[in-house]
């Protein structure tokens, strides 16, 4: 069974977030299931840095089809359009932060390069049984699938984040040559604008999305987006399978990334990645002070206000933060005052920095992530994986993924939390504070979340059922 990723990012040559992670490490579990697949992703300028000029292949609607390893050995179809993607800046922004002014025509010809790949047009010996697109730049490909290329293959669209739909002018229909027709309700318009995500859950064959609980939430008005209803009518070919997590990336027992390395049964090593941390963030060392990180994107997402909001509290009552991420401006701002407040308590570190991500995973004490919505979240897998137990809504994959531990209960691998409110959060880590107090109940929540399985296999062997029920003959 052959199946072309499709997606704008791809771990470790281009990330934002978890996506890239995603669509790095699941190709790879696939493979062991012993299917072939091949990742298409734009040939953005940093890929170009990484790989060089990878030889090309094709021209298809006047791009450079060209071909390169992962280094998981993964084969990709890497897009070169350099009027599109050869530009210093991020893939859909510019240095400043500045959305791109043609993504629709970035992501338009991207996606309708991919479909083309999974259609009789390919001019590649190589040919997909199933296109499988994530996100709202991948979406205008199973639109063209289903709509003007002959031979398609069957289609599934992956939501990671609906509330990134990639939402244009409707003049965009005409500048891609978009068939008459599809600017209609029942097809990818939304509210007047051209939607490319809505265009990929309309006309793809099944939809997945990164858990179960998400998979439910989005058929709600509340975490819909204005599109529960389009969902909710499709439910049946909407299913939520939860990520895992790459071992070879994300195992403290062999993080090249961090100062020492643990496992379940020797724990009093996390100590030293502790203090590692409290240096490198100029913390005041101390092993008896709780440690809470916290890294990601700094988004009304992910209830940084939340935390920005119970800053005081925690310093107040001795603990310490520490924040790697990037994201909105006065989020930023609001966590540069709060370290600022409490020097030796709390650090902030504005940028995106993969090493200091591992360290922090690992010397932690404990990790928050308070989303006000959470398709999956990799980062509490990550922090469980680490031995340090989420703090964190229980929404979307969060509460997949995390065993709540019960007020003064020493069973579970993390602590959740309800409203999306700084009290609520407060409640949430008075309780951690509580069982960390306890050192024989603070070891088993570690462990538990240290021995939860989150490898790809079992989510892999889903994706793969999903495949076959597409490819099966009549
Ligand atoms: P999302 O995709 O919504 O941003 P996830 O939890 O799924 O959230 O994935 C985020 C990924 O990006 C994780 O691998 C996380 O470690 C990484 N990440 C986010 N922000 C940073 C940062 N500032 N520095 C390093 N890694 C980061
Ligand atoms: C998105 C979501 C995140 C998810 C990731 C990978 O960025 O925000 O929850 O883990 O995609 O699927």
């Amino acid at each position: 069974l052959r199946v072309l990723f499709v997606a704008s990012e791809c771990a470790p040559w281009v990330k934002t977030g978890g996506l890239a992670d995603v669509v790095a490490a699941l190709p790879p579990a696939l493979a062991a299931e012993g299917l072939d697949v091949r990742v298409c992703l734009p040939f953005y300028r940093s890929i170009r840095r990484e790989v060089g000029e990878a030889p090309a292949c094709a021209t298809v609607l006047g791009a450079l089809v060209r071909e390169a390893l992962l280094p998981s050995g993964i084969r990709t179809y890497l897009i070169d359009a350099p009027w599109l993607f050869g530009r210093d800046g991020g893939p859909y922004q510019d240095g400043e932060g500045r959305d791109w002014p043609d993504n629709a025509r970035r992501f338009g010809l991207f996606a309708r390069i991919a479909a083309t790949l999974a259609s009789d047009e390919t001019p590649l010996l190589w040919r997909p049984d199933v296109f499988h697109g994530h996100d709202w730049q991948a979406g205008l490909g199973p639109l063209w699938l289903k709509t003007a290329l002959p031979g398609a293959a069957p289609s599934v669209m992956t939501i990671h984040n609906l509330a990134f739909q990639g939402l244009f002018a409707p003049e965009m229909v005409d500048a891609l040559h978009l068939p008459p027709g599809v600017f209609a309700v029942e097809g990818a318009e939304f509210y007047g604008r051209l939607s490319f995500l809505k265009a990929g859950l309309h006309y793809a064959d099944l939809l997945t999305t990164v858990s179960p609980t998400y998979a439910r939430e989005i058929q709600e008005e509340a975490q819909g987006c204005g599109l529960h209803g389009l969902l909710t009518r499709r439910r049946d070919q909407l299913v939520g399978i939860v990520n895992g997590i790459d071992d070879r990336i994300w195992n403290p027992a062999s993080d090249r990334l961090i100062r020492a390395r643990y496992d379940r049964d020797n724990l009093a090593a996390k100590g030293v990645d502790k203090e590692a941390v409290q240096r490198r963030f100029d913390l005041t060392v101390d092993p008896a002070r709780p440690l809470f990180g916290l890294v990601g994107r700094l988004t009304w997402q992910k209830g940084i206000d939340l935390v920005a909001e119970v800053g005081d509290r925690l310093a107040g009552v001795g603990g310490q933060l520490v924040v790697l991420g990037t994201g909105e401006r006065g989020l930023e701002d609001a966590l540069r005052t709060l370290a600022a407040r409490h020097r030796g308590a709390v650090a902030v570190r504005i940028g995106f920095d993969e090493r200091l991500a591992h360290e922090i995973e690992a010397g932690a004490d404990a990790f928050l992530m308070p989303s006000r919505f959470e398709p999956c979240g990799l980062n509490q897998m990550y922090s469980q994986r680490y031995g340090t137990p989420p703090v964190a809504r229980a929404t979307g994959g969060l509460a997949d993924t995390i065993r709540g531990v019960d007020p003064g209960g020493c069973e579970g691998s993390g602590f959740l939390f309800g409203e999306p409110t700084g009290g609520a959060l407060w409640e949430a880590i008075e309780r951690a504070l509580a069982s960390y107090r306890n050192p024989s109940c603070w070891a088993r929540i570690m462990r538990e979340g240290m021995d939860r399985d989150f490898s790809w296999a079992a989510s892999a062997r889903r994706y793969h059922a999903l495949y076959d029920t597409l490819v099966a003959g009549p």
